[in-house]
């Protein structure tokens, strides 16, 4: 078998959790390698609808062990939360594994998460507000609390006393509000603990025996390309990375153990935050798309900007990645469209620019350059083939393919599992 890399390719929201959902039915393993519960999956199955923060959107296949990689960052409030819910539809978690390398949201990192943002004004970066920026920056600055730690009362009071001892500083002294209590962390975090310990496992020896078994090993991505620190538009970007590369390091597997690396892409393009978007759409097209689709996020509920598919951006991503194949997700949005537009490059300064530019405050500037194709004024939510898809939708995708130097694998032509076209094998 082989192990396969899902991951956004826009800023996020692809449909990620559905393309994993449907895939995980032939898997026997399913890691999450990065990010934490400003993730936002939404599947849609036969166990009703659910919105995965970090439990692998492989939970609801039985056969598939769901391993919370060492890359994420995890609340366990969220995460118990998610695991009861799930087992209050009937969800089987017990083939849940979190590593214990895996490192804690503390509150206060969801609290100077909220503070950071405030400090920055109209400069706002627009985080979910979930601690993950500050959680990662404790990571790499050697302050972190892992989730193995839960499992040693005693070195989880020593790291926690450290680390609040500098927090309660940062707190009192540089925002002005109250410290937090050292027992009534401890107390709560003790209890997370006991919850989550049978799940607390050294996990990459696990992936490494599936991988000898060669076991089909999906690693999920969270958040999009362009969210990615280094590549993403900087500093309007997520604090882990969401690049295939990531799931080699965000799991612990060797980069030449990953065999394909599936791109998912909407139709369309959408943002939830601040930050550059050339293609968005400020008009009733933009709130057309929103409201067709329910564009408003599945972790803070905020409404989605949304625009035209941009296929700068998107090369891009395809580069940073080496997509193998792509799904594209919600091409029935357009099904009612009488044109679409793809935009093809940028204007700037009375140039034309070709590239994605690193710098935000260019791509700020940039005027999208646009394509016109025709539409297809017919619903494609019945349809299973790909060969029965109205031609205008196989040509929007071959010129997408075109532009993207990659081909279309899977194509989304509703929420539910069977809306899911599979143009060709992706193993
Ligand atoms: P999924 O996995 C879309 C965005 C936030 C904000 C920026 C930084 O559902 O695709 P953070 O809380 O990560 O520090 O916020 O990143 N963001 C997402 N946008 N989908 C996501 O996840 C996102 N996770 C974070 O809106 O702009
Ligand atoms: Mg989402």
């Amino acid at each position: 078998m082989a192990v396969v890399a899902i991951v956004g390719g826009q800023w996020g929201d692809e449909g990620k959790g559905k393309v994993i959902d449907l895939l995980a039915e032939k898997a026997r393993m399913v890691a999450r390698f990065s990010g934490g519960d400003n993730a936002g999956h939404t599947v849609i199955n036969p166990y009703g609808e659910f919105k995965l923060h970090l439990v692998p959107s492989g939970i609801f296949s039985p056969q598939v062990t769901c391993i919370i990689g060492n890359g994420v960052v995890i609340n366990p409030a969220s995460l118990l939360k998610e695991i009861d819910d799930l087992q209050n539809h009937g969800v089987d978690t017990s083939h849940l594994v979190i590593s214990d390398r895996a490192h804690l949201i503390m509150p206060y990192h969801t609290l100077l998460d909220g503070l950071e943002e405030e400090r920055r004004k109209q400069k706002a970066l627009g985080t979910t507000r979930r601690g993950i920026g500050p959680a990662f920056s404790d990571k790499v600055a050697r302050l972190g609390i892992r989730a193995g730690d839960l499992l040693n009362k005693d070195i989880f009071l020593s790291h926690l006393k450290s680390a609040l001892e500098f927090k309660n500083a940062i707190l009192t002294k540089v925002y002005q509000v109250s410290p937090l209590s050292l027992e009534e962390i401890y107390e709560q975090y003790c209890h997370y603990g006991e919850r989550l310990a049978p799940f607390i496992r050294e996990t990459s020896s696990i992936i490494h025996e599936a991988l000898i078994k060669e076991w089909l090993i999906l690693l999920e991505g969270a958040q999009g390309t362009l969210l990615d620190p280094d590549f993403g538009t900087y500093p309007y970007v997520t604090s882990s990375s969401p690049l295939a590369g990531a799931g080699a390091i965000g799991t612990g597997i060797s980069p030449m153990a990953i065999d394909r690396v599936l791109g998912v892409f909407k139709a369309y393009i959408t943002r939830v935050g601040g930050g550059p978007m050339p293609t968005e759409l400020k008009d009733e097209v933009g709130k057309l798309i929103r409201e067709k689709a329910h564009e408003y996020g599945a972790t803070t509920g905020r409404p989605r900007r949304c625009g035209w598919f941009d296929a700068v951006a998107g090369r891009f991503s395809s580069q940073v990645n080496g997509f193998s194949d792509i799904a594209l997700t919600h091409l029935d949005i357009y099904d009612s469209f009488s044109s679409i537009k793809i935009c093809t490059a940028y204007e700037f300064n009375g140039r034309t620019l070709n590239y994605f530019p690193s710098d935000s405050s260019i791509l700020g500037k940039c005027q999208p350059i646009y394509e016109e194709l025709p539409g297809w004024q017919e619903s494609t939510a019945e349809i299973r083939d790909f060969g029965k898809l109205p031609p205008q939708a196989r040509r929007y995708m071959a010129r997408l393919e075109e532009l993207l130097s990659c081909r279309i694998s899977l194509v989304s032509i509703g929420p539910r599992r069977e809306q899911m076209i599979q143009v060709r094998s992706i193993l």
